[in-house]
């Protein structure tokens, strides 16, 4: 068989990539990989050892002896999911070490997408993160960087976290969109930037449905998409 196909999706938080990875992969038969559940693994057993994820040398030995059974499992844990990890995530992924730790994984993953489930064969590969087009998989065949505005953002978080039956304000969470936003597009490495190749999807005024319609019509039309 020829070598697996990769979407990157690259964005902001809750700009709706992960939505869009995970319909994505769905629909082409691809797997499917959430490369901020990897930098959220990382802080969270940097809180779960009472560690300050903002310490560069504790966080990136703790990046370095992540096991793939370790990344399994953390990924699955609910905690992954709170704004405390998130913001953890946030500050251990400036460290150029933890960047270096993770990115075998998921080079990896790209270039051998585990099989589906019913253990079908994987076709490629969808990643979705800040730097996937930039610096993970700058070959990819089709890049999409998604956006909407911090605001529409912060409503989207929010109701996401009420759903899961969290105590979250607008303003806070406002805030740490913010706080994440500039830490993410102000570090030195892989800064979260669209690829000059990548094509740009604002959903501030798009349901998950038309974005997914957007995002379609637009890998379809790539050549080595064709027929798919
Ligand atoms: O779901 P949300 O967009 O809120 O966050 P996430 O994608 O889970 O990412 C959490 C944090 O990990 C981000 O704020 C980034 O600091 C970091 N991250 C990164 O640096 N590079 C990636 N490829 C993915 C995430
Ligand atoms: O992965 P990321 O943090 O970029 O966002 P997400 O977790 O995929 O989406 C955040 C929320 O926005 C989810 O509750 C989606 O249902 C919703 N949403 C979306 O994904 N796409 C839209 N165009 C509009 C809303």
């Amino acid at each position: 068989p020829s070598a697996p196909l990769v979407i990157a999706i690259d964005g902001p938080a809750a700009s709706g990539k992960g939505t869009l990875a995970r319909r994505l992969a769905a629909a082409l038969g691809f797997a499917h990989l959430d490369t901020g559940g990897l930098y959220r693994a990382v802080g969270l057993t940097l809180r779960r050892a009472g560690q300050d994820p903002a310490d560069a040398g504790l966080a990136a030995r703790a990046a370095a002896a992540l096991t793939p059974g370790d990344i399994a499992g953390l990924m699955a844990d609910p905690e992954l999911r709170t704004e405390a990890t998130a913001q953890a995530a946030s500050l251990v992924s400036v460290v150029p070490a933890v960047r270096q730790a993770l990115l075998d994984f998921q080079r990896d993953f790209a270039a051998r997408p585990p099989a589906l489930a019913g253990g079908t064969r994987a076709r490629g590969a969808v990643l979705d993160g800040r730097d996937i087009g930039t610096v993970v998989c700058p070959g990819a065949q089709a890049k999409l960087y998604v956006t909407a505005t911090v605001e529409v953002r912060a409503e989207r978080r929010l109701k996401e976290l009420q759903g899961r039956g969290a105590v979250a304000i607008y303003a806070d969470v406002l805030k740490d969109m913010k706080d994440r936003d500039a830490r993410d597009s102000q570090r030195a490495v892989a800064p979260l930037k669209p690829a000059a190749d990548a094509y740009l999807l604002d959903t501030s005024s798009l349901d998950a449905d038309q974005a997914f319609d957007a995002a379609m019509t637009f890998v379809r039309a790539k050549p080595a998409f064709n027929g798919r």
